[in-house]
């Protein structure tokens, strides 16, 4: 079976903020075969993440962890699609799959444990909806979820400040850490984004820090008591005002730096010796670090939306040529809860 697939590719290593004109819509003939032990998907919902920016990156520390990205190369990324040839029992003609995939209409994939992939019809026996399986039952969800109580430990009472609040991340951990019992504070780029965490999805407090002179005293207005849980999102000067609210024991769970992915804002300088006297952890971690929990997790935040306790945000663009500007968009602070791209 041969099938003609478009793939978004990026025309060179970007450094800096990204702009359409970095990438281009490229074409080749995808090839299945019967006795390949591949299986293709057809794509139909693409997961457009900021973390692609450092792959794209011709070095960056995240190349320990994922592949960088070659220019004019198909770019892996998490998806959601149909099955529509298989050489493999497992999967069936029909089967509706969640998993890395790819920025492109059609992914050939060899089954084998180190390829993430599910069978979405057996993990949901509620009916979400498809995006639902790259938004908060996927990356999104998994990040937000172990990030807060595997790295955050919240406590009831705790006070929780996250970054990029309304973002697809942002707006999960908030609303986690509100059925933990905590006082959580956010904030985001727009007056409308901020109204949407107070109004919406249950935030104690919001502001938007594009108002903010000055950080460090903002955060102490929204915290008089001091932050016990920093959700971090952005990194630069928000790290460090974070850090000088911390209180002592206080934890950082470090999931991005957004802001320092362009080399537009300059890159966080925390006060140490604030970290040492108030005893202060900074974990970094990613998503896959609770993969082994993923059922475990999705069983929590599946039921908390079916029972409506959380708001899934997700922001929809169409069509393969719309990956570009849908992922631009991150980088501009245009997307509102998760950015997904629906095909077909
Ligand atoms: N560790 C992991 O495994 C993992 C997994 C997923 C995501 N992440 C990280 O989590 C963060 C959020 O990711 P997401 O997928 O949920 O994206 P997102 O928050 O839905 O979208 C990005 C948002 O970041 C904000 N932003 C962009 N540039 C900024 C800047 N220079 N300064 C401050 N805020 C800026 C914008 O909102 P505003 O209106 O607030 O500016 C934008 O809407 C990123 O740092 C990402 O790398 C980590």
């Amino acid at each position: 079976m041969e099938v003609v697939n478009r793939y978004v590719a990026t025309r060179h290593h970007i450094e800096g903020a990204p702009t359409e004109a970095d990438f281009e819509v490229k074409e080749e003939t995808a090839r299945w075969a019967p006795d390949s032990g591949e299986v293709l998907v057809r794509n139909l919902y693409l997961s457009i993440d900021p973390y692609q920016l450092n792959r794209m990156k011709r070095s960056s520390a995240s190349h320990l962890a994922v592949d960088g990205i070659l220019p004019g190369q198909r770019i892996a990324a998490y998806a959601a699609g149909e099955v529509v040839a298989s050489a493999c029992e497992e999967y069936k003609v029909g089967d509706v799959v969640a998993g890395v995939l790819g920025w492109e209409d059609y992914t050939l994939f060899k089954p084998s444990p180190a390829v993430l992939m599910s069978k979405v019809a057996d993990a949901d026996a509620a009916g979400f909806p498809l995006s639902h399986h790259i938004s908060v039952l996927g990356t999104s969800g998994m990040t937000a979820y172990g990030g807060l109580f595997e790295v955050g430990k919240p406590v009831k009472g705790e006070k929780v400040f996250v970054s990029a609040a309304s973002g697809s991340v942002g707006s999960l951990v908030g609303q986690f850490a509100k059925l933990a019992g905590c006082y959580v504070v956010g904030c985001a780029g727009t007056t409308a984004k901020v109204d949407l965490l107070k109004d919406k999805l249950g935030f104690d407090d919001a502001f938007n820090y594009k108002e903010e002179p000055d950080l460090k005293s903002a955060l102490k207005r929204y915290f008089p008591d001091g932050i016990d849980i920093y959700f971090e999102n952005v990194g630069g000067e928000m790290l460090e005002a974070a850090l000088a609210n911390m209180n002592t024991y206080g934890r950082v769970a470090l999931s991005g730096v957004i802001s320092e992915y362009t080399g537009g804002g300059r890159r966080a300088v925390p006060d140490l010796l604030e970290v040492i006297y108030k005893r202060i952890t900074i974990r970094g971690f990613f998503a896959w670090d609770f993969l082994p929990r993923f059922a475990e997790f999705n069983a929590v935040i599946g039921g908390w939306v079916r029972d409506g306790k959380v708001q899934v945000l997700e922001d929809v663009s169409d069509g393969l040529e719309s990956v570009p500007s849908a992922f631009a968009a991150l980088f501009r602070g245009q997307n509102v809860g998760k950015k997904l791209v629906k095909l077909a």
